[in-house]
This record gives C-alpha cells, structure tokens and sequence, in this order.
C-alpha cells in the first residue's frame, strides 16, 4: 500500500506509514446507503434497527464534513449525486425493489428517490441528491495534524508484535508500552497471545475479497461529478472527478474470495472493458486492488471484545464505517453509551444468518484439506519471469515466485495464520490465502491479516519436514 501523501510524522523513514493499510486503495465514496441494500436490510434487522444503521452512516458522513470544515482539511471533499442503479442484467423487477428501497428511504427521512432513468447508464435508479466524495489520505493527512495539535503522538513504522489483553500490554520491538484502552483499527483484528481463541472465533465471522479498481481519463464531455454503484453482487461502481477541468472515472468492481481465483489479471480487463462500455474515449492511467472484510450478516463488527475494541467487516463501505468506528471508540473510552452499540456488537447473533455463516466457512476445511494435495514438481528455474506457483521441493510445498528481472523467491507455501496453503495472484505479484483472505508480497511480507507473521523463506538445498496443523473443529 502506498504511503499517505505529505509531510512525514513522527517515526516517518521506513514504509509502515499512514494509510499503509488499505485506506489509499479506497475509491471513497461517502455513503449512508450501505452495501446491504435497504429493504433487505428491513427484512434482516426490521426497520427500526434499519433506520438505525443508516442513521449511524448519516452521522458518520456528517461528522466528515464537519471535521473538514472545521480543521480546514484540503481534501477535494465533494457534495454530489448519487445513483443506485439496476445492473444491465437484473431481473425484470429490479425496478420494483428500487422504487421500495426509494419508499423506505423517504419514509425513514432520507432524501431519496426513484427514477426511471438514470445519466450515463440510462438505468432505472435510486437517486441521493446528496453523498459526498474525497481524496482519502490527504484528508487522513489533515486528521493526523488535527490530531497532532491537539498532544496526540502517531507513531509510524512502529508495527505491534504481540499483544496481552491480560497484562493490558502490547510489544513493539523490543518496546512494551502500557495501555488503559487499545483499538485495533487493523482492517482485521489482531490474533495477540492472550485471547488466541476468542479472535479465532471472530475470525470465523469475517471473510475478505479481493476488489479491483481503475481510473481513465475520459475525453467526453461529463456532466456533474457523482457517485453511480450497480445492484449485481458483486457490484460495479463508480465515481466521476473533474481533475483541471478534465473528467476522469475511477471504477471498481470484480471482486472476489481473497485467494480463490486464478486469472486476476482477467479481472482488470473485465473491469476496463466495462469502463470502455460507458466511455469509449477512456484512456486508462491505473489499475490497483483491495480488500473489504464482509460479515455473516453485512453489517460490521465495531464494540469491546475479548480486551480489545475492534472495528471490522466494513463492506465496501469503508470510510463511513470506519468514521463510525472513531466515533464509537471515542464514546466507549470515555464511558459514554454509544446508541448504536446494540446494533454493530461482535457477539449478535441472527438466526437468519446461519446459512451465510455456514457458508463462508465451509470454505477453510475445504481449502485446508485442498492444501494436502497441493505442490507439482516443476523446478523454480523454470518459471517465466512475473509467475508464482507452489512447488514441492525434498517433499516440502514452497511458494516459488520470479520477479520481472528473473530473480527467485522462495517461501514457505503455509499461511501462518492456520496453516492453509497459499497461492499466487498473478495480477497483483501477491501471495493470497484462500481461506481467511490473508496477503502476502513476493516477498514474504504481510499486507493483509489476519496473518501476523510473514510467510518464512526457505534455503532450497535444506530438508525440511513440513509442520501439519490440526483439522479445524468448526462446529458452525
Ligand atoms: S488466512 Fe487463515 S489460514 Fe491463511
């Protein structure tokens, strides 16, 4: 992940910086419609805790823009239009469910409504006259020096190692610093040694996939800059700049399990070609990927659990969520009942949600058993130059990869999170695992958890004996 733009802060010289994480992979569109689409929403939670949830986003967004305001944050912040779309290829009566959702949202004091046909795709559509959109790291830049003035220290390149809900202590380096209160805003939890089986367990409520984004420069003439999101699963979005006075599209999409599909570059050009539809004038200046954490139940997991205040399972609602999640915490430190606390507890339990709960699980005995077989007997020498595959070298499974200058990486193929056998992303130069998303450089390196250990490397001409870890007991 790219570093937050701007002037250093504290601890700044290596490449643990602000927003390393997936905040510059954001398109940032600023949004109280949630992935979770309204009605369905009602159906799940009933239209008071629906109300609630948007009203949570509502206040999220609002306290945005106040902060903006206030601390005079120079991040492109935007008020636009927004349209929820029907996906070119939805059923009949997609009209129907957007024309409730519009009804829902109006009746629970939403500015939203229904329209035949929306700009661009021409689509029947929900619109938002008012959602907003920015630069994400230069307004968590801003934040930071906000932050900054008020005593707060930020300390980059200052990764934890281990953390001791017991001890109340967490150990950076060779530093072990005292906390009365912790939030890990890591994307996915921390595992930490004291509460090994409680963050298993939330564990087995979250899923990542991998998302896909590119921007274009347009040469047609768009009108107003807006937000436009389709309603397939997984769904297309997009947003419209105007960057000196020329239009530009950053589109997403595409996405997918972390780890379980083979032709990622595929995934780029379907999202191009998608783009190309709409602008056949689009020149196309990056393309970079990312990843959302969904929950059981597509609402996130913000509260105190097991010593630690987590905020996770975002959706691709990431900035309004996580604003939330700022505000929680701040709520919660200061022993202030937070009205929505109820509503985004770890511990909720739906007994609507047992077959999705069933499902995203269902897929780490299958790829843990997939692993045993796993491994061909290809010597590294022989990959081209950009591929990764998992050999078996003296009977052990090695992620093997050859950077674009022919040099050769070798690794332990084992995810160090539960010991599923990872494999290579070919668009990305990545090690993904399929079975609870975690992500890897070439080189070993974790970019997403829940792994918080880097992949080992592995000398080629050592025996070795591989380590086998228990069969799961997933009772879910
Ligand atoms: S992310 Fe859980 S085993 Fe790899």
């Amino acid at each position: 992940m790219a570093a937050c733009q701007g002037g250093p802060l504290r601890g700044a010289g290596g490449k643990e910086k602000l927003c390393a994480g997936q905040t510059h992979c954001t398109t940032a569109h600023i949004s109280y419609p949630t992935d979770e689409r309204l009605h369905s929403l009602v159906k799940t939670f009933g239209r008071d805790h629906a109300e609630a949830v948007w009203d949570a986003c509502k206040s999220a967004a609002d306290h945005i823009r106040r902060t903006v305001c206030q601390e005079e944050i120079d991040c492109e912040l935007t008020h636009v239009p927004a349209y929820l779309y029907a996906a070119s290829d939805a059923e009949k009566d997609e009209a129907d469910s957007l024309r409730e959702d519009a009804r829902l949202a109006t009746e629970t004091g939403f500015d939203a409504r229904f329209i035949p046909q929306c700009p661009i795709t021409q689509q029947p559509a929900v619109h938002f006259s008012n959602l907003m959109k920015f630069h994400p790291t230069k307004y968590v830049r801003g934040l930071a020096q906000a932050a900054q003035k008020l005593g707060a220290q930020i300390h980059e390149d200052s990764e934890v190692w281990e953390f001791d809900a017991e001890k109340r202590t967490v150990r950076c380096g060779r530093h072990h610093i005292s906390y009365q209160q912790v939030f890990i805003a890591t994307h996915v939890p921390l595992q930490g040694a004291a509460s090994m089986l409680s963050s298993t367990l939330l564990q087995t409520k979250l899923a990542g996939y991998t998302t896909y984004a590119v921007e274009a420069e347009l040469a047609e003439e768009i009108v107003p800059e807006a937000l436009w999101w389709d309603t397939a699963d997984p769904y297309f979005y997009f947003r419209i700049d105007k960057v000196d006075g020329r239009a530009r599209i950053i589109a997403g999409g595409e996405d997918h399990k972390t780890g379980q599909e083979e032709d990622t570059d595929g995934k780029y050009a379907a999202l191009e070609q998608r783009v190309q539809k709409l602008f056949p004038s689009a020149r196309f200046l990056r393309r970079w990927s990312g990843q959302v954490i969904e929950t059981v139940d597509g609402l996130p997991y913000i509260g105190e659990y097991a010593g630690q205040f987590v905020a996770t399972g975002f959706s691709g609602t990431g900035m309004t969520f996580g604003t939330l999640s700022g505000i929680m915490f701040a709520e919660h430190a200061q022993g202030i009942a937070s009205p929505w606390k109820d509503l985004f507890r770890i511990e909720r339990k739906e007994l609507s949600s047992t077959w999705s709960y069933l499902k995203e699980n269902k897929d780490y005995p299958y790829y843990l058993t997939k692993s045993l077989f796993m491994g061909n007997n290809r010597q590294p020498e022989e990959l081209a130059p950009g591929e990764g595959a998992i050999l078996r070298l003296h009977g052990k499974k090695v992620a093997a990869s050859k950077d674009k200058d022919g040099k050769l990486t070798l690794l332990s193929a084992i995810c160090p999170h539960m010991g599923c056998v990872v494999g290579w992303n070919h668009a990305d130069q990545t090690w993904d695992c399929p079975c609870h998303g975690s992500t890897f450089t070439a080189q070993g390196k974790v970019v997403n958890g829940p792994a918080e250990a880097p992949l080992e490397p592995v000398d080629p001409n050592k025996q070795a004996t591989e380590h086998v870890w228990p069969a799961p007991a997933l009772g879910m």
